[in-house]
């Protein structure tokens, strides 16, 4: 939603002024819309629950999803307005598992931001799982009366398809080597640089999971895409990677950052 008399793009590329009283978010056609194709990255405009059985086979799937917890609260709710999918009607636990059953290889790796391992290993078939921590550096909005202000974020970790009998046991197939410490430290992007998106993740972090768990020319899989900080990251880190976001502005703003780390991907390429 937008606030006030605003310049829009319709899906036909034109530019449109709409007052408050029709201000309504742009709608994807039915099985979206691709905005970017290259040989590095794909960006779809469109509902990952509509494109489930229509995505590639991918090797490694990193998601920061809608957290049901209506986000828009404190100075920005103004500027971005609330998040889509987070008035806590999406079953995001039930839509990863679809789009994990059909589209992540066996035995590969999850990272899902702001879940619990324990909400999705049954519905996304995980083993091995993690808990990490992302520590922002910087302490977010919320009450004062309380004395602890929230300053981090959970990051549920998995490995999909581990048999029922592993599933059951907890066991998963890490390979020792990738073991490291369950905190991951990174500056939060702080209020002057937060004008893109109300919860980007730091590129450097998503390169960290990424790197951790899969190898060059890997294909990365985030379906609510955001601001694209996932494929910036496994771009920059030479995987490949398939976008998915539902509104508009944050699936152009994917596509304008994703063709900056194209840039930069195929110069060190050509170095
Ligand atoms: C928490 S944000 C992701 C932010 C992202 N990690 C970043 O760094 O910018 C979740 C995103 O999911 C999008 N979304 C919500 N429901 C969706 C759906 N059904 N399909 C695709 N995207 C969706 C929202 O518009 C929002 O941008």
């Amino acid at each position: 939603m937008r606030r006030g008399n605003v310049r829009l793009r319709s899906a036909h590329n034109r530019t449109v002024t709409t007052p408050d009283a029709l201000d309504l978010p742009l709608t994807p056609p039915p099985g979206g819309k691709v905005l970017h194709e290259s040989s590095r990255c794909t960006i779809v405009w469109g509902d990952c629950a509509d494109l489930v059985g229509s995505l590639p086979t991918v090797d490694l799937l990193a998601t920061d999803p809608p957290y049901g917890v209506k986000w828009n609260s404190g100075r920005n709710s103004g500027r971005f307005g609330p998040l889509l999918g987070d008035d806590g009607t999406l079953d995001v636990p039930g839509l990863l598992g679809a789009i994990t059953r059909a589209h992540v290889r066996r035995k590969r790796h999850v990272y899902v931001f702001g879940y619990r391992p324990g909400q999705l290993s049954e519905p996304m078939q995980l083993g091995g799982m993690a808990e990490l921590v992302w520590d922002k550096g910087v302490i977010g909005p919320g009450s004062l009366d309380c004395p602890w202000g929230p300053q981090h974020e959970i990051v549920a970790f998995g490995v999909h398809n581990q048999s029922a009998a592993n599933r059951a046991r907890g066991d998963g197939n890490l390979a020792a080597r990738l073991r490291s410490g369950s905190v991951l430290r990174y500056q939060r992007p702080n209020a002057a640089r937060v004008t893109r998106h109300p919860t980007e993740k730091p590129v450097p972090l998503m390169r960290e999971l990424i790197e951790s768990s899969s190898r060059q020319g890997d294909m990365v899989l985030d379906p609510f895409a955001g601001s694209g900080s996932t494929l910036v990251a496994a771009i920059l880190a030479g995987r490949r990677a398939y976008g998915i976001e539902l509104d508009h502005r944050y699936a152009e703003l994917a596509v304008e950052r994703v063709r900056a780390a194209e840039r930069i991907a195929d110069q060190i390429a050509a170095a």
